[in-house]
């Protein structure tokens, strides 16, 4: 192997970039020439191919985002946009590639190996929903976020005596509203996973109430089957007590320096992968085992869902009393 490509792909997540960094010199220290493909399977698709050495990711450690850009792809869905994927690859004489990315990344990483590239996955989605992982890039620097937020809110709901309903990213994974909710002291936490009913909400505000708290939360998960202003409406009908105010917590989750979690996460699994390609490994993912990075199949990766683990929410119950 003499050349290698790295792409991310899907959402944003804080430590892409010390992922990127970690490949580019684990890959140059192996006198691997690197390419970083633009804008995920976008740029694929499009040839956007720019030659990667040492200090171009030079200053990117500590930056969120991601250098090399990303996009959500539709096309490289299908067997047409796989077949032109493999193409390009092809063409820049690419024999191996690490996609950083979600799940919806690693299942166009799987298609690739199943196509006969040599590919490997790195988790990195705020979410925490990639299976096979314990934490994927970017979960721990958006829970620092969202908690900052909830202290910040506190603050002003109990100077206030109000309720704030909080939302949380997550699409089809409550993990960083569950989480962020037992760390930031919620009084009630909402998942996709652990339906509750908006009677229940307004209840459990109205018992935080009577039982004398200056304030209370509630962190609401966006992939929840009601919205935020649904369940503000319904608070107006059924006074609990508070005062009620709503923040949609939004992108800003996204976004930022990585946490020294992340760095360390991201560090490790760019410079695993490297080793994993040069050592014949294809169709893995890289993803972390108690302390241990070790590999798990994408074909597994992509076909199971990461579960946020029991007695989390019964926790989360007692805790708000
Ligand atoms: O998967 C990460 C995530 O931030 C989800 O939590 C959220 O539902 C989604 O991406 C938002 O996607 P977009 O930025 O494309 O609107």
């Amino acid at each position: 192997m003499k050349t290698i490509a790295v792409m991310t792909s899907g959402g944003d997540a804080p430590g892409m970039n010390a992922a990127i960094r970690a490949v580019v010199r684990t890959a140059v220290d192996k006198d691997l020439k690197v390419y970083g493909i633009r804008r995920g399977y976008t740029g694929l698709l499009a040839g956007d191919f720019e030659s990667l050495t040492n200090r171009e990711v030079s200053g990117i450690l500590q930056r969120g985002g991601t250098i090399l850009q990303t996009a959500r792809n539709q096309e490289f869905r299908t067997q047409d946009g796989q077949k032109r994927g493999l193409r390009r690859l092809n063409k820049y004489d690419v024999q191996g590639l690490i996609v950083i990315g979600g799940d919806g990344s690693l299942a166009g990483a799987q298609a690739l190996h199943n196509l006969k590239f040599p590919v490997i996955g790195i988790p990195a989605s705020i979410d925490n929903d990639i299976w096979g992982t314990n934490m994927s890039i970017g979960v721990d620097t958006a829970l620092n976020t969202i908690l900052d937020a909830i202290d910040k809110l506190r603050d002003t709901a109990s100077s206030h005596e109000r309720a704030f309903l909080i939302e949380a990213m997550g699409r089809n994974c409550g993990y960083l509203a569950l989480m962020s909710g037992i760390l930031g002291g919620a009084e009630i936490i909402v998942t996709p996973e652990h339906s509750v009913s908006l009677e229940q909400i307004a209840q459990a505000l109205d018992d935080a109430y009577t039982r004398g708290k200056s304030h209370a939360i509630a962190v609401i998960s966006e992939g929840t089957s009601y919205k935020l202003h649904q369940v503000a409406e319904y608070l107006e009908q059924h006074p609990c007590g508070f005062e009620v105010r709503m923040t949609i917590l939004g992108h800003v989750q996204r976004g930022g320096s990585p946490s020294a979690f992340d760095r360390l996460l991201a560090t490790r699994m760019g410079v695993n992968a490297v080793e994993q390609l040069l050592e014949g490994e294809s169709g893995k993912m890289v993803g972390l085992n108690g302390r241990q990075i070790s590999l798990v199949e994408l074909s597994e990766v992509v076909n199971n869902k990461r579960s946020i683990g029991d007695g989390y929410f019964e926790m989360a119950e007692v805790l708000s009393r």
